[in-house]
């Protein structure tokens, strides 16, 4: 069967992008790096997206544009007789989902909240613990959960349904203009405000005696993990993409231009977060004890609602919130519909329906750790941050050392067909000088890096 392709490179550019730019830009990136001490984090996030973030996602772009398939068959193609790397669909196929099972929840608290500014039923709250008992109730009420989420699950899978051009294409390019039109409104105001200069010091200047303080150790491997996090690399999100474009075009500047478009949005977010963060709260960010979604929901919604024109202004923050959190949410969807359309012989329609009923099943634990289940522990950590530890900590470090070792060994794919794959076209050149470096130091920096995350 042909395979469906991208009506255009413009697509191809916002439809990867849209699976990059996601909750880990706008919501955690902001968060990370006020707790992590601000600009000096920011380098080093920027250096291991240059390291590690870009030759990896060329590897995983080359893959799937070889292949012609998502990571559930790509290497099944492209492997020699009676090697094991196809194994590596099952931390494709188990990245892919898990991510959503936390994923989707989250993205519907992001619907909620705009719901509440669009009703205004939050705008007159100005206190944060008052806000926190606010997120506290949304949280904890399972049906509010359940119905939320599987809004979300229905709305993407069935813009997946309407086919690649006529509805992922479509519909993400749409999203992804308006996004990146609030991000700019956003952090022009942002900037406007009284004491905006203080918090854009904080964010831009670097201290590393900031770093010291939150700890070397944790400030690298949090950098390490968000770059991988941003990017969704090593589990074959953006590797599909790969798969839906023609030859035209080498891979290094198609993948620069991705990563380029993700660091933009993230950089922006903070433009947002800190000014606002120095006029109204005093210069207080999310601090290294409370990075997560308090944060957002209780600092920033204050902060919304202490400023002229909050109302407004939240309900365009959190309508960038929910397209942020649904581009990625219909890339990975686009993802898991491919693995299925290339294992079985189903139709993409009822593909569509099958993944409705089967993601309602897999997000609920996620969604009652919040509430009912809160008290169910595994490994000391309730489902939802369990899901993320599996999916952040260990699959996507994980698959992209299977993808370089793959690309650049000669017990893989091997660094010939890896260099033919990504020079073929027009664009800059992949230096053949980066392929020792491939080979031998990023998977010792990703090694390193992984271990001492997981101690
Ligand atoms: N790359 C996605 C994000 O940043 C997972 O949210």
């Amino acid at each position: 069967m042909q395979r469906e392709k991208f009506g255009s490179r413009l697509g191809f550019i916002l439809i990867s992008a849209g699976c990059a730019i996601g909750l880990g830009n706008v919501y955690r990136f902001p968060i990370i790096t006020g707790a992590y001490g601000g600009a000096a984090f920011v380098l080093i996030y920027i250096a291991f997206l240059l390291l590690l973030g870009l030759p990896v996602m060329v590897a995983e772009l080359a893959v799937g544009r070889a292949s012609q398939r998502s990571i559930a068959t790509s290497f099944d193609v492209l492997e020699k007789p009676k090697q094991k790397w196809h194994l590596m669909k099952y931390v494709g196929v188990a990245g892919n989902y898990l991510l959503m099972m936390f994923y989707c929840t989250i993205s519907c608290w992001m619907v909620v909240y705009l719901g509440k500014y669009l009703n205004g039923s939050i705008v007159g709250i100005k206190d944060a613990s008052a806000l926190g008992e606010v997120f506290g109730g949304v949280v904890s009420n399972p049906s509010l959960n359940i119905f939320a989420t599987f809004g979300v699950i229905i709305l993407c899978f069935g813009v997946c349904a309407l086919g690649l051009q006529k509805g992922v294409e479509r519909i993400t390019k749409v999203m992804m203009v308006a996004l990146l039109a609030l991000l700019v409104g956003l952090a022009v105001y942002s900037c406007t405000l009284s004491n905006a200069a203080e918090g854009l010091k904080f964010y831009l200047v670097p201290d590393f005696a900031k770093m010291k303080e939150a700890g070397v150790g944790t400030v690298i491997s949090a950098a390490m993990g968000q770059a991988f996090f941003t990017l969704s690399i090593g589990i074959g999100s953006v590797a599909i993409f790969g798969s839906y474009i023609g030859k035209d075009r080498r891979l290094l500047g198609e993948a620069t231009t991705i990563i380029s478009l993700d660091t933009f949005v993230a950089i922006m977010s903070g433009l947002i977060v800190f000014p606002a963060c120095f006029t109204y709260n005093g210069g207080q960010t999310a601090d290294a004890g409370t990075v997560g979604a308090g944060f957002l929901f209780t600092t920033l919604s204050s902060i919304f609602n202490q400023m002229p024109g909050g109302r407004i202004v939240g309900i365009l923050f959190f309508l960038f919130m929910v397209f942020a959190a649904f581009s990625t949410v219909i890339a990975v969807f686009e993802n898991i519909v491919s693995f299925w359309l290339e294992l079985t012989k189903l139709k993409r329609w009822t593909v569509c329906l099958i993944n409705i009923a089967l993601m309602m099943v897999l997000c609920l634990p996620a969604i009652l750790s919040n509430n009912i289940w809160a008290d169910v522990k595994v490994f000391g950590q309730v489902f939802m941050d369990l899901e993320d530890t599996i999916v952040s900590k260990w699959l996507l470090p994980l698959g992209s050392l299977v993808y370089v070792a793959f690309c650049t060994t000669r017990y893989g794919w091997g660094p010939k067909n890896f260099l033919n794959e990504v020079n073929t076209g027009k664009g800059a050149k992949f230096p053949t000088w980066v392929m020792p470096y491939m080979k031998y130091v990023l998977p010792l920096i990703i090694v390193v890096v992984f271990v001492v995350s997981v101690i």
